[in-house]
């Protein structure tokens, strides 16, 4: 099979990439910026961008599925991407995001669900790789600092999101479902922290902020969008309001083994947090 990553330069697209390039399917990763991009030999990389669906339209040839995700604030394109893509291609994974205010994951699922091939929609819970915001904190010292140290989440590592998505563009058996996916375990902010210390084998804590404290350090820190502050502690808010987080066996159930802990993931990144 051909095999068409959007976003394939992200956490997750990369995943997938070489998943499926180990695999032995060919594959055909889209960048914004092909020069700049760096994938396995034998990987095809092409140009296109999401906010000019007909730069996708030119990126489909002799592709038979292809994965999709949605990184712009705006979910104005989507359906002339996903009408470009089913005009072309015979299978469509989707990762959605509830970071796109104008179109919310129901509205995505029903697009994506309606775009008239078979389709599959992943829903996943809030990634691994998030915690690398607390990297340059981790160089600095052994506190992190933040607000709502006590949210509850399910991490998922950005490998388990990509094995999901590899058995369903290359299987049959995964048209119209949507897959909810987690981490193994639920974890505060603060045992995150405390997870992530003893995979590097440093005793990290967390020390509690106010929301205008965490607000002001975020602004200040030059590795985070400020456009994104208020978007990330709105959704913390909301979060900790809400139901608390359950975990499913989704990855387990589909891939065969079970998903990596945050204590695995930590491991494997710790020469990002040194
Ligand atoms: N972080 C979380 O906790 C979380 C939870 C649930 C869902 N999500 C969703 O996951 C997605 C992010 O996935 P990720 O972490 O793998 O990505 P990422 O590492 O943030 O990288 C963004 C990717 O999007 C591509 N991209 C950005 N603008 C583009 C455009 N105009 N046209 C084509 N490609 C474009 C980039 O490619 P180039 O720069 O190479 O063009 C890059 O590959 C978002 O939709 C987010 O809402 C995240």
């Amino acid at each position: 099979m051909k095999i068409l990553v959007i976003a394939a330069t992200g956490n997750v697209g990369t995943q997938i990439v070489g998943q499926l390039h180990a695999s032995g399917h060919a594959v055909r990763a889209v960048t914004r910026d092909p020069a700049a991009s760096a994938f396995p030999a034998g990987v095809e990389v092409v140009r296109g961008d999401l906010s000019e669906p007909g730069s996708i339209g030119a990126c489909l040839g002799g592709v038979d599925a292809a994965f999709l995700l949605w990184p712009l604030h705006s979910g104005r394109h989507l359906p002339a991407v996903l009408d470009v893509i089913a005009s072309r291609v015979g299978r469509v994974v989707f990762l959605g995001t509830g970071g796109v205010p104008d179109l919310g994951f129901e509205e995505q699922e029903r697009l994506v669900h309606g775009c008239g091939v078979p389709s599959t929609v992943l829903r996943p819970s809030t990634f691994a790789v998030n915690t690398l915001w607390w990297a340059d904190q981790i160089r600095a010292g052994d506190v992190v600092s933040g607000a709502f140290g006590k949210l509850p989440m399910t991490l998922i590592d950005e490998i388990d999101m990509a094995a999901v998505a590899v058995r369903a563009l290359t299987e049959d058996g995964h048209s119209g479902a949507t897959y909810t996916l987690t981490g193994p375990e639920i974890l505060t902010q603060t045992e995150q922290v405390e997870v992530i210390g003893k995979a590097l084998g440093r005793p990290l804590r967390w020390q509690e902020l106010t929301r205008s404290q965490a607000r002001a350090r975020l602004l200040a820190d030059p590795g985070f969008p400020d456009s994104f502050v208020d978007v990330l502690l709105d959704g913390y808010a909301q979060m900790l309001a809400g139901p608390p987080p359950t975990t499913t066996d989704t990855v387990e159930r589909l891939t065969g083994r079970p998903a990596h802990t945050l204590h695995e993931w930590a491991t494997r990144h710790a020469p990002d947090f040194t």
